[in-house]
Parts: C-alpha cells; structure tokens; sequence
C-alpha cells in the first residue's frame, strides 16, 4: 500500500468534535518550537517535523489514532508517509493544518504532551457516562470545560462554574462553537461568591480541584437519586510532582469516607500513567449516587 493511502486527512471542525465527544487520540505537533509557544492545539505532543525520524519512538504506537498538525496541513502530510513508514497508524493529517482549527490554543511550551489538561474529557468520566442520571449537571471548577462540553454533546444540560474568566470564556465560545452550549458561570466556591444551589441537579462533576469547605455543598447540591463524579490527585502525588500541596490532594481512602453513606458505584485510588504520558500520577475517583 501507498504511504499516502495509510493517512487520511481531517478537518479542523471534525478533529475537534472527535476529541470533545471523548475519542482517544493523539496529537502530533511537527512544527517548530517557536511555532509550537505561539500557540498549540492542548494536550498535543511537539516533535518538529526535521527530529521525527530520529525520535519516532517519542511517538506512542499503541493503536491509538494520530492526528499530525502542522501550521497549513504540508508538514504534518510528510510526517504522516514517515510515520507509516514506521509502522503508525492510524494516522490523520489535520488538513489546512492549525488555521483551520476552531477550538482552543494553548501558548508557551506548554507541558508537551504531558499533564496539560486537553480538549477530551476525563476517561474516568467517560467510562462512568451510563451511571449518570440525565437531567441537569453541574461542573464544579470546570476550567475549560472539557467535562462539560462532554455532557452537553450527550443531552445534558450543563452549568459550568471556574473563577478563572478566561477559562469561563473559552469554555463558553467552545461549547458553543460545538453545538452544546453551556451555562458558563463566573464564581469563587471558596469565598462564597458561588454556592451550589440545593438540591438541583442530577449530576456534579468535579476534577482536579479540592476544597475541603465544599464537600458537603456538592452533597446538597444533587436531589435524591443524583450522582457525583470527582477525580483528583491523592498525597502520593507528592512523589512525582505538582500539585504537591497537601490541602490540595486526598487523603487515602477520603472520598470513600465523604461519601460513605450514598451508595458507591466506583471507586478507584491508582497511581498509573496519565493518557500519552509516560510519567506517573496519582489519583482517587468516585462515582457515588445519593440516596433516593
Ligand atoms: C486543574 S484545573 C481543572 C479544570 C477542569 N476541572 C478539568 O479537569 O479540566 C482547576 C480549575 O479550578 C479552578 N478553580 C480554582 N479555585 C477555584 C475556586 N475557588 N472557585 C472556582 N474555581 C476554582 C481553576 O480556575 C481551574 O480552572
């Protein structure tokens, strides 16, 4: 076969619903370093095009997809043939490369594939979407919103809170970009500038935000029968990184406690590899669905 015949092109616009609505991929920068601070797709994996050959391994060849981005869709074809050429596939070259991309742009060297937090929605999340009630959701310190932006693609309706208002912004321009608008809400949960609204919805997603005082407003805030899905870092992340501020990580079994007395349909505290990343991490997640 063709190397040609081994890669397909992708639009802007379907690359990024695809990573919204929870598909694996991963993304392959080749351009130039330089480039790559002025602005990258979140989460993707910088190698420019002229140090592939050599560091090909970089990329992972798991089965996932690979999408290969480039500034107008030239670069990223040739890396494409040199990546089938080694083996990779499935293989996606972003046509009309980085202008033709209609979600977010992280600058600065950004984490080069590891830790940013990307466009897709947790894994955690995804898993666990037939646990979830449909209704109304809320996603506490959303940040961009890709957990939000996630449900909202699937028939929920969605708020959003983050105290951030750039954040707040882009998941609102994003969400809407995708059809799936939000109710993006500028709020503070710690200083009492936002307090969840009692027993309102049908879900509450938390990740990678902790602040102890909350807990028992996120317990409110579903009705009976809702579900909190919360993922964040334990102690032993301490061990390998930020955030290492012990106010800011779990304590061994803490959310089991918190939730003890609604019933647990998940729980798992691991340390394991992030998603395209080689470094490990540590977390604890739960769904747990109060009592009718
Ligand atoms: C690590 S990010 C996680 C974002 C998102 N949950 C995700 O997993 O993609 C943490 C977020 O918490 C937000 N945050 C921090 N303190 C907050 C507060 N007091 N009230 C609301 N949001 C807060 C930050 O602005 C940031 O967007």
């Amino acid at each position: 076969m063709a190397t040609e015949d081994r890669f397909r092109s992708l639009d802007g616009e379907e690359l990024y619903r695809r990573l919204a609505m929870g598909d694996s991929l991963v993304l392959v920068d080749v351009r130039t370093a330089t480039e790559f601070e002025d602005g990258h797709i979140p989460g993707s994996l910088l190698i420019p095009l002229q140090e592939l050959e050599q560091r090909v391994r970089e990329v992972p060849n798991s089965g996932m997809p690979i999408a290969v981005i480039c500034e107008h869709g030239l670069r990223s074809a040739s890396a494409c043939r040199l990546l089938a050429e080694h083996g990779y596939g499935p293989l996606f070259n972003l046509r009309g490369g980085l202008e033709n991309w209609p979600g977010p742009i992280k600058n600065g060297p950004g984490q080069n594939g590891h830790h940013e937090l990307g466009i897709a929605p947790s894994s955690f999340l995804v898993e666990s979407f037939d646990l979830l009630p449909k209704g109304l959701a809320l996603d506490l310190a959303m940040g961009e919103g890709r957990n939000a932006i996630y449900l909202a693609t699937r028939g929920f309706d969605v708020d959003g809170v983050d105290v951030d208002p750039t954040a707040v912004a882009h998941a609102r321009a994003s969400a809407r970009k995708l059809g799936a608008p939000i109710r993006a809400i500028l709020g503070n949960v710690e200083d009492g500038t936002y307090i969840i609204p009692i027993e309102t919805y049908s879900v509450i997603l938390v990740f990678h935000f902790l602040h102890r005082p909350v807990f028992q407003d996120i317990k409110d805030g579903v009705g009976p029968g809702g579900v909190v899905v919360y993922q964040t870092y334990t102690l032993e992340q301490q061990r390998f990184g930020r955030p290492s501020n012990p106010d800011h990580l779990l304590r061994p079994g803490e959310l089991k406690q918190v939730f003890g007395d609604w019933e647990i349909l998940r729980y798992r505290e691991v340390i394991g590899p992030a998603r395209r990343d080689r470094r490990p991490r540590a977390i604890a997640g739960i769904v747990a669905r109060k009592p009718a």
